[in-house]
């Protein structure tokens, strides 16, 4: 039985990703995950054998999703570890653009150590499965998980007595190397490989670029919920500038302005006419309103089903759970049609 693996994505659907796939029409056999994030709901329809094609605008996402879900048999050795994890740590980007941002100096050296000796890995598969873990390993170092908190909070928090006086907790984790915690999750990244015997592919863009030339039975939409934290270039970008050794600039598209998000909604289902059923996700505490993307979708189909379950999402700081009543929108495009017949091909022959 294949697991996916500890992943840990703000905003994941891990909890819920069988109730959604449950819902999926039987005449479904390819699905594109547009917004994949951590690739939770990918994974599961992976699993369920569907051909899956992912896409998210971050670039560790798309290694996580190449890594898990492209990728059907690679997977990392004794050797491959070893190479990641010998020579010297120096000063490289990490360690002069991040020491005492997130990481200490001493920290900042070794990922740079680890980020060239990622390079020489011998394939793009083994990179990605390398990135994932290491994505891990920052993370599981990092206070709250995410790339967005002050260097003043992240040594507080990081010092163990402070954080059991305040906290009750220790978080002793905060503090144990990269390797210890990849090691600790190595075999678990590569014992969730499987194959599916599917063409899974996994692409890296802004959704709105991509629309027009994937194709596949269903479209799954989980993106960024308005009105709720949702800035992940702020909580994930750190990661893509280790990987990309440069400052990478926030993306376009991405959901955090209130006023401007009809529109976006909007734009965004002009767009889905290559999908025959479109999945949305989203929740009662953010914008648009679930009458308000009603509303929208309206304009593409009569036949759209709204279901919702209880799901907790564990994003503030203080980790406090919020009960959220989850949205599952579930719409069958009726301008679909199966086979578009491209223009030249009515021409005489
Ligand atoms: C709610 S999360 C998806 C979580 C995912 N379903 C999971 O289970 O892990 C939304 C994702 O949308 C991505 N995103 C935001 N704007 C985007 C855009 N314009 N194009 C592609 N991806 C985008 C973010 O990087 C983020 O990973």
């Amino acid at each position: 039985m294949f697991k996916y693996p500890k992943v840990n994505y703000i905003g994941n659907k891990e909890k819920i990703a069988q109730w959604i796939c449950d819902q999926f029409p039987s005449d479904a056999n390819t699905l594109f995950d547009a917004f994949c994030g951590g690739c939770s709901l990918s994974y599961e329809a992976k699993f369920r054998g569907l051909e899956v094609y992912t896409n998210d605008i971050l670039k560790i996402n798309y290694h996580i999703a190449n890594a898990l879900i492209q990728n059907n048999s690679t997977v990392l050795s004794k050797e491959d570890v070893k190479i990641i994890f010998s020579g010297e740590p120096y000063e490289g980007f990490m360690f002069e653009n991040y020491s005492e941002v997130f990481f200490f100096a001493e920290e900042c050296k070794e990922l740079d150590l680890y980020r060239k000796n990622i390079e020489k890995l011998e394939s793009e598969t083994k990179k990605s499965l390398a990135f994932a873990l290491m994505r891990r390993t920052m993370i599981r170092k990092m206070p709250y998980s995410r790339f967005n908190i002050n260097w003043a909070k992240i040594k507080q928090l990081r010092d163990e007595e402070y954080s059991y006086e305040k906290y009750k907790r220790k978080r002793a984790y905060h503090n144990k190397t990269f390797k210890y915690h990849f090691l600790q999750n190595v075999n678990e990244y590569n014992n969730a490989i499987f194959n599916n015997s599917k063409n899974n592919i996994a692409y890296n863009d802004d959704i709105f670029n991509l629309l027009d030339s994937v194709k596949a039975d269903i479209i799954y939409l989980d993106p960024p919920y308005t009105g709720t934290m949702n800035n992940y270039f702020g909580f994930y970008g750190l990661i893509d500038d280790f990987i990309s050794g440069s400052k990478t600039a926030p993306f376009e598209n991405n959901f955090i302005d209130k006023k401007n998000v009809g529109k976006l909604f909007d734009k965004l289902f002009s767009k889905l006419s290559n999908f025959k059923y479109w999945f949305l996700s989203y929740n009662n505490s953010s914008l648009p309103t679930k009458d308000e993307l009603l509303y929208l979708l309206n304009k593409y189909s009569n036949n759209i089903q709204v279901i919702e379950r209880k799901h907790n999402y564990k994003i503030t700081g203080k980790e406090k759970k919020q009960a959220n009543k989850e949205y599952l929108f579930i719409i069958k495009n009726e301008l679909y049609q199966e086979n578009i017949i491209p223009n030249y091909a009515t021409t005489e022959l």
